[in-house]
């Protein structure tokens, strides 16, 4: 273990918080996972844990780290000055967490999931319609040669909000309204003082919103995904009011922000980093799905998760106390060299990674290793399935439908994060200008 001296000199807390780790953090990861793999970060008051071991052990260990930063015998605060409310995610490793995540999870794997594809395709086309039309449009009235359309606006930041919103049965004459509110959430979640006004502001008008259509779902229920919420119980209990619309809330950012920068990163690759793995898979689209996971190793939309210890903890050489906050880096676990061979290259056809369906215990039978991009152990992503569905199944439609597609732009600033990477600064390209033949 690295001295303290020692530790200065290759990493400086202050880092964490420039523009140049918000935009490349991979060199900070190299340097903490080889010369201070717990790393005590005094200057933000937490411990940094970079190698992919060490975060997989952390997220199976849930006896002695928590997701929650509650205490554990006074009342449960959290939820009330959460722009979501009381969730899922922040129950920790409660019991009442085990019992939301028994009611709610098999709504978004297996059979119960292929019956909202249609819904995913639906979305897809009604999006790429438009996209397509006002390219004809643009050719007719003489302004291009070429289509050309922004994807990051025009496609990825709308598509997974509207497929979570015709999932819930919303009117499609709210959906508009629905966008709103995700944005302003998004917004209050990541940014503070107005944003986070804001954020509370649509939380509640969109929970008055789903009150009358709570009661509707009671008295009629319909196959949507309200009327499944409402109505699953476990052991005879079913989920109370709050926490319904809590997870309503968590659904658009946990499934809307997150998809919607998977898709863009994946592009963002395809069309910048590996063209010419692009061509093959402009040969046979079954391969986006190896996009999809290589995306997910090597630039995860999410590249942070916190852990708070329950007891002392050692590790390395060090003790870290008992509450302590403990920030696990995927993004530098995805790029251990002790894990994946040549790691900063991005490759869709490597073989040291499982590219099949992802597993809550991250083991694979085959001996290959698996991302870290949608955690593991008890909270391990409820919606890994369908955000695989979704961006595969979007890239997929897009290809049918924009031509031969390239990068309008010979340069682009690449991926960054919008705000702090270690407290949910999801990263993703701003923009992405994509040239189609008409
Ligand atoms: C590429 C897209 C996505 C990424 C990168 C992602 C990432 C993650 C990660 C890293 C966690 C683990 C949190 C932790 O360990 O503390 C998580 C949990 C979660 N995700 Fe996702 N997610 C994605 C898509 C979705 C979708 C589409 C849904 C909704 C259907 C969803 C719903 C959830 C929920 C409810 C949890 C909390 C589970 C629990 O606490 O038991 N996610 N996600």
């Amino acid at each position: 273990m690295t001295t303290p001296a020692a530790v200065k000199k290759f990493v400086d807390p202050r880092e964490f918080d420039s523009e140049e780790f918000r935009r490349d953090p991979f060199p900070v990861y190299a340097r903490l996972r080889d010369h201070s793999p717990l790393y005590q970060d005094r200057f933000h008051g937490r411990w940094v844990v970079s190698r992919y071991d060490d975060i997989v052990d952390i997220f199976q260990n849930n006896e002695d780290f928590d997701r929650a930063a509650y205490d554990p015998d006074g009342e449960y605060e959290f939820g009330k000055r959460h722009v979501f409310g009381p969730n899922i995610l922040e129950y920790g490793n409660s019991d009442r967490h085990h019992f939301l995540r028994n009611v709610v999870a098999d709504q978004f794997v297996g059979k119960r999931l292929d019956s909202f594809l249609p819904v995913i395709e639906l979305i897809a086309r009604e999006l790429l319609g438009r996209i397509a039309a006002k390219a004809a449009e643009d050719t007719v009235a003489g302004f291009r040669k070429a289509g050309e359309v922004e994807l990051v606006s025009q496609f990825s930041n709308q598509f997974p909000v509207r497929v979570i919103s015709n999932m819930l049965g919303l009117p499609r004459v709210d959906e508009e309204r629905f966008v709103g509110w995700y944005q302003d959430l998004i917004a209050g979640l990541g940014f503070g003082g107005e944003f986070f006004v804001r954020g509370m502001h649509a939380r509640n008008e969109m929970w008055d919103y789903l009150d009358p259509l709570i009661e509707q779902r009671l008295d009629a229920p319909g196959e949507d995904l309200v009327s499944r919420i409402v109505l699953a119980e476990n052991k005879g209990t079913r989920m109370t009011r709050e926490e319904v619309k809590g997870f309503v809330a968590l659904l658009l950012a946990a499934g809307g922000d997150t998809t919607d920068k998977a898709i863009s990163n994946m592009w963002y690759h395809m069309l910048y980093t590996r063209p010419d793995q692009f061509e093959a898979v402009k040969q046979d689209t079954n391969l986006w799905s190896n996009v999809f996971t290589e995306m997910m190793r090597f630039d995860p939309v999410v590249h942070a998760q916190g852990r708070h210890t329950t007891r002392e903890i050692k590790l390395y050489d060090d003790v870290i106390p008992t509450r302590s906050m403990v920030t696990l880096y995927l993004g530098a676990g995805n790029r251990d060299e002790r894990v994946f061979k040549d790691p900063d290259t991005f490759d869709i056809l490597r073989e040291d990674l499982h590219m099949g369906r992802e597993l809550r215990s991250g083991r694979y039978g085959d001996g290959k290793a698996g991302h870290l991009g949608f955690g593991m152990g008890q909270h391990f992503c409820m919606g890994y399935a369908m955000a695989r569905q979704e961006a595969v199944i979007a890239s997929q439609r897009l290809m049918e439908a924009l031509k031969n597609p390239r990068a309008k732009f010979a340069h682009h600033e690449g991926i960054t994060s919008p705000g702090d990477i270690g407290s949910g600064g999801f990263r993703a390209p701003r923009e992405l200008w994509v040239e189609f033949d008409v």
